[in-house]
C-alpha cells in the first residue's frame, strides 16, 4: 500500500517514460525506485500528449512492474512551444505581479496567451525601475495532457514544472561543487525527438530554446542513408564513436552521415552561446561573459564521445553528466550507469522536498 504522502516524478518523455522515487537522507536524495518503459509509439508529439488514457496505462504497468506505489505525480512540460526567460518587468508588488502577469507576458510569450499556463517569479532588481522576473509559460493542452495521463495511472498531479527546471535541479543546483549561483552553464539535454538548451547564469535563466533535432533525428539520418531497419540503425549508432573524429583519420561512412547532421546542432549551440555575449553586451557595453561549462544530458548525449566532439568544436568545456555524478544524489544499488537519462524524473523526484525541507 502506498503512504499516503508517497509521490513519483514522472518524465513523459516522446520515446520512453521515467518514474523515479526517491527520498530525503542526511546528505542529499536517494534514488530508491526507478521505472522505466517506452513510450506507446506516436502518442506524444512536441510535447503533445495525444492519448493520455493509452500513456497512462503503461505508466501504471511500469510502476506495477518495478513495485512503485505513490499516490502522487510530480511531472514537467516539453516541446517547442514552452517558454522560460528572466525579463525586465516594471518594478511592482506580488500582488500587482499576479494581476499583469499573464498582460506583461504576452509581449514575450510567442504562443497565444490565453491558451497557456504562466508562471513568474521575481529573481533580481534592474536598476531603479525595473525587475527580473523569470517567465515560465507552457501551453494549456500539453500541461493538461499530462495532468489526464497521470489520473489515468491512477495519481493525482501534485507539481507541474517545465523540464529544464528539473535537470537543472538534479544536475547542478544542487550540487555545491558546480558553484551554480556564481557560474554561467549551458545546460542541454538531449532527447529523442528534440534537444532543450537552457543558458544559466548565476542560477539565472538568460535563455531556453528547444530544437527539432535530437537522437532519433541521427538514428533516422543513418536509417536512410542506409536502408537500414530502426533497430539496426539504432544498433549501429549505439557504436559509432566520435572521438574518432578527432584523432585526425579518416571518418568511417556512418560517422560522415552522423557528423554533418551534429555540426548542425553545434552551429545552434553556437548560436546560443552569441546570444548570450550580445545580450550581455548590450546591457552593458564592457561586460562579456565567460561560459564555465556545458553540460549534456538525456538519452542521445550517450552518444560515444559527444561531449568531446563539441568541445574541441565550441572551445569550451563540454561534460556528459548523470544524476550519480552529483555527489548529494545516491542509490540503494542495481542502476547501472550515471542516470545520464535519469535527470528529468530525479529532478522532479526532489522537487517536494525542498517544500518539506
Ligand atoms: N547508448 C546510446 N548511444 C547513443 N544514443 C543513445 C544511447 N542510448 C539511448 N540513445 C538515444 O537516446 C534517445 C532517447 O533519449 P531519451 O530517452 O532521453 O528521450 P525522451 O526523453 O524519450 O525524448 P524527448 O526528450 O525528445 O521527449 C534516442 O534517440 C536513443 O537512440
Ligand atoms: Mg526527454
Amino acid at each position: 500500500m502506498a503512504n499516503k504522502n508517497s509521490y513519483v516524478g514522472i518524465d513523459i518523455g516522446h520515446m520512453n517514460i521515467r518514474i523515479v522515487q526517491a527520498e530525503k537522507t542526511a546528505a542529499g536524495v536517494r534514488v530508491a525506485k526507478v521505472a522505466e518503459t517506452a513510450t506507446p509509439v506516436d502518442t506524444i508529439r512536441d510535447g503533445l500528449v495525444r492519448d493520455p488514457e493509452q500513456v497512462g496505462l503503461a505508466i501504471k504497468q511500469a510502476m506495477k512492474d518495478a513495485h512503485i506505489h505513490a499516490h502522487y505525480a510530480v511531472i514537467a512540460a516539453s516541446g517547442g512551444a514552452v517558454f522560460v526567460r528572466s525579463v525586465p518587468f516594471p518594478k511592482m508588488n506580488t500582488q500587482m505581479l499576479r494581476e499583469s502577469i499573464r498582460f506583461e507576458a504576452s509581449r514575450y510569450v510567442p504562443g497565444s496567451i490565453e491558451e497557456s499556463y504562466v508562471e513568474g517569479e521575481v529573481v533580481g532588481n534592474l536598476g531603479e525601475s525595473q525587475m527580473n522576473v523569470l517567465l515560465a509559460a507552457a501551453p494549456k493542452d500539453v500541461v493538461d495532457g499530462r495532468i489526464a495521463t497521470c489520473n489515468a495511472a491512477g495519481l493525482d498531479v501534485k507539481v507541474v514544472e517545465i523540464e529544464t527546471f528539473a535537470t537543472y535541479r538534479a544536475l547542478l543546483e544542487s550540487d555545491t561543487s558546480k558553484q551554480a549561483s556564481s557560474k554561467t552553464y549551458i545546460l542541454v539535454d538531449i532527447g529523442a525527438s528534440s534537444t532543450t538548451v537552457s543558458v544559466i547564469e548565476s542560477g539565472i535563466y538568460v535563455m531556453h530554446r528547444s530544437m527539432p533535432t535530437a537522437g532519433n533525428t541521427w538514428t533516422d539520418g543513418l536509417k536512410s542513408a542506409f536502408k537500414l531497419e530502426s533497430v539496426d540503425a539504432e544498433a549501429g549508432k549505439r557504436a559509432l564513436d566520435l572521438s574518432e573524429c578527432l584523432t585526425g583519420g579518416s571518418e568511417s561512412p556512418p560517422l560522415k552521415v552522423i557528423i554533418t547532421q551534429i555540426d548542425e546542432l553545434i552551429r545552434e549551440l553556437r548560436r546560443s552561446m552569441n546570444y548570450l555575449q550580445t545580450q550581455n553586451h548590450a546591457s552593458d557595453s564592457s561586460r562579456s561573459t565567460e561560459i564555465d561549462g556545458m553540460y549534456l544530458c538525456g538519452g542521445g548525449a550517450k552518444l560515444k564521445g559527444l561531449d568531446q566532439y563539441i568541445q574541441a568544436k565550441l572551445g569550451i568545456p563540454v561534460t556528459t553528466i548523470g544524476v550519480f555524478d552529483n555527489p548529494i544524489v545516491t542509490q540503494f544499488g542495481g542502476i547501472t550507469g550515471s542516470g545520464v537519462d535519469l535527470a528529468v524524473a530525479t529532478g522532479l523526484a526532489m522537487r517536494p522536498m525542498l517544500s518539506a525541507a
